[in-house]
């Protein structure tokens, strides 16, 4: 975070938004709606937007598409993309899928996954992606609250889902050409579908798309419901910040269980008509860097974490071809300075940092490809967004000074609603300022400047992980009373789940049991969920009066060891 780094100008070159001064300036959403078909027509969805309006603007055959995954590549253009979200899109509608109903995905990262997302977005259903690592009760979590009735999977994963304790869950498909007891094979049913009238189902811009659950420091995961009309900021994003053009390969590392995925790693590029990779697989430095090379990377949008993994492996960049790179952004936590100028070593590019959220919906506060850096900022607000450090009752704070991160409403990605829970949406508003829940500072010239969250949520490797949805979990263990869980600040993920923990009198500490206790949240919770640290107290700090955990008191502890290793330590 220091201020001390030198700016990093931009190189010369034509970008698509040149002059941030003066569009900020002037800039208004509505200059965007020419660009899209329902300007003209009326007629809206994002998938038409995103796929068949390329195809009808005659660029059927361009990739839209390709998959790599070790040595499997293969690709889809607009047209083949076209035909398989039509045909998916049929079945859905035949076997009665109707706009509003709420139609989840749990789907590898494959064509298929993508194919499914925008196939129900076509029939005017509301998708619900989940993230591959999910275990049964993340699932069961999401599933429930949002009343699914339908399920887009494939066998190996619906072994996950506890379809008894889902009542509204009526239909499950699965991608696998076999007999299943409960599902029904996609590929078998397309067999008999009629392929007749129109696939897509038009909605109004403020229809419900897609909605992500996501985690915040109390309670369980909450519905994040975006509207078709996201389409507006992440189309203008895709161009400005993104700066997609016509013979672009872009990859976003992101699943699209997770809003980067869909927004950026979907939605952005294909409303630009830009070659979208698909890395399957899990991350591996070789891996990443031969897709890169193999497919021709020349945009790359990723998080400092994988940057940071990388970064371990820069010797083996000088076995890859990595050329093609002209552009790449980070999201999702700080992106320390130390990871650009690895970046700048690497690849001689900027790594462009990105702030936003799932609430969001698009990108708010970023560093442009025409504008200079200054090394710890997360950039300035785009043009069309006000940006403000605000204190609790909504006033702007001093320039440079600490406050709440915080947007002017009115964008228009802005989140339509949290499922079913019109109390939290409201408790994200102060007067007219939606309040993110992070702390920063702004300087003279509008460079924000992250400071850390505001309330206990857990950003570890760029994931949002909820303290009570792990706490929930451990109490379920036989072995623990009480449990408090933090995130602890980590050189490599920003920070990793650590658990406190008070043991019931049948118990004593052991490694064996520690390990027992991991494994639990793993396959109950999720792989991301589990503490990486779990340490034994004979109790934990609570508030006096009502008795609830203090995490804050466990935090600052920790912190506090954190830096007394610092102080204490000799180097070698
Ligand atoms: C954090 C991801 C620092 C922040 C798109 C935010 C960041 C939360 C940055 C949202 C950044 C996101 N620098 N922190 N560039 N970008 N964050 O909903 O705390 O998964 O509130 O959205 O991640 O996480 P979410």
């Amino acid at each position: 975070m220091s201020q001390s780094n030198p700016i990093l100008h931009p190189r010369k070159g034509i970008h698509n938004l040149e002059k941030y001064e003066e569009t900020y300036e002037q800039f208004k959403w509505d200059s965007v709606h020419p660009h899209f078909s329902w300007f003209k027509t009326d007629k809206v969805n994002m998938a038409y937007e995103c796929i068949d309006r390329h195809v009808e603007d005659g660029y059927g055959e361009k990739e839209a598409l390709v998959y790599i995954n070790g040595t499997t590549k293969e690709s889809l253009t607009f047209s083949e993309l076209k035909r398989r979200t039509d045909e998916w899109a049929h079945l859905l509608k035949s076997q009665g899928v109707k706009k509003g109903d709420r139609v989840f995905t749990f789907l590898p990262k494959n064509q298929e996954g993508y194919i499914a997302i925008l196939a129900v977005i076509k029939v005017g259903a509301i998708v619900g992606p989940l993230f591959e690592a999910f275990m049964e009760d993340a699932i069961y979590d999401r599933m429930y609250d949002c009343e699914a009735s339908v399920l887009l999977t494939n066998a190996e994963l619906l072994e996950r889902v506890p379809v008894d304790k889902l009542p509204e869950l009526h239909s499950i498909y699965i991608t696998d050409d076999l007999d299943h007891p409960i599902a029904q094979s996609i590929p078998r049913l397309l067999k008999e579908t009629s392929f007749e009238g129109e696939a897509v189902q038009w909605v109004g811009l403020n229809d419900g798309m897609i909605i992500h659950y996501t985690s915040g420091s109390t309670g369980k995961p909450k519905g994040v419901l975006h509207a078709h009309r996201v389409m507006i900021q992440q189309f203008q994003t895709g161009k400005w910040v993104l700066d997609l053009r016509e013979d672009d390969v872009y990859w976003c590392t992101a699943h699209p269980g997770w809003v980067t995925g869909s927004s950026y790693g979907i939605f952005a590029p294909w409303l630009n008509r830009t070659t979208v990779v698909v890395h399957g697989g899990r991350f591996k430095a070789d891996e990443w860097f031969q897709a890169i090379e193999d497919t021709g990377v020349t945009v790359w949008y990723s998080a400092p974490t994988a940057f940071r993994l990388l970064m371990n492996d820069t010797d083996k960049i000088k076995n890859f071809n990595l050329s093609s790179l002209r552009h790449i952004l980070s999201v999702g936590e700080p992106l320390n300075p130390e990871v650009i100028t690895w970046g700048l070593d690497a690849f001689n590019i900027r790594i462009h940092d990105t702030w936003w959220m799932t609430e969001t919906g698009a990108q708010l506060i970023v560093n442009l490809p025409t504008a200079a850096i200054k090394p710890g900022s997360m950039g300035r607000a785009l043009p069309g967004i006000t940006a403000g450090i605000i204190d609790l009752e909504g006033n702007e704070v001093k320039r440079g000074e600490f406050g709440l991160l915080a947007i002017k409403k009115g964008w228009p990605s802005m989140m339509k609603e949290i499922w079913k829970n019109e109390e939290k949406y409201q408790s994200y508003f102060i007067n007219d300022w939606y309040v993110s829940g992070d702390l920063a500072r702004m300087d003279e010239e509008g460079y924000v400047f992250f400071q850390g969250r505001n309330d206990d949520m857990i950003n570890s490797s760029g994931e949002r992980i909820g303290p009570f949805e792990v706490e929930s979990k451990l109490i379920e263990h036989p072995a623990v009373v009480e449990a408090g869980v933090i995130g602890k600040p980590d050189p490599l993920r920003g920070e990793i789940v650590k658990a406190f923990i008070v043991l019931t009198d049948a118990y004593t500490e052991s490694e064996e049991l520690l390990k027992d206790i991991q494994t639990f949240v793993r396959f109950k919770l999720a792989a991301h969920a589990m503490p990486r640290e779990i340490e034994v107290l004979e109790e934990l700090p609570k508030t006096p009066i009502s008795g609830k955990i203090l995490r804050r008191i466990l935090k600052a502890q920790e912190i506090e060891k954190l830096e007394q290793g610092d102080r204490y330590h000799v180097p070698l």
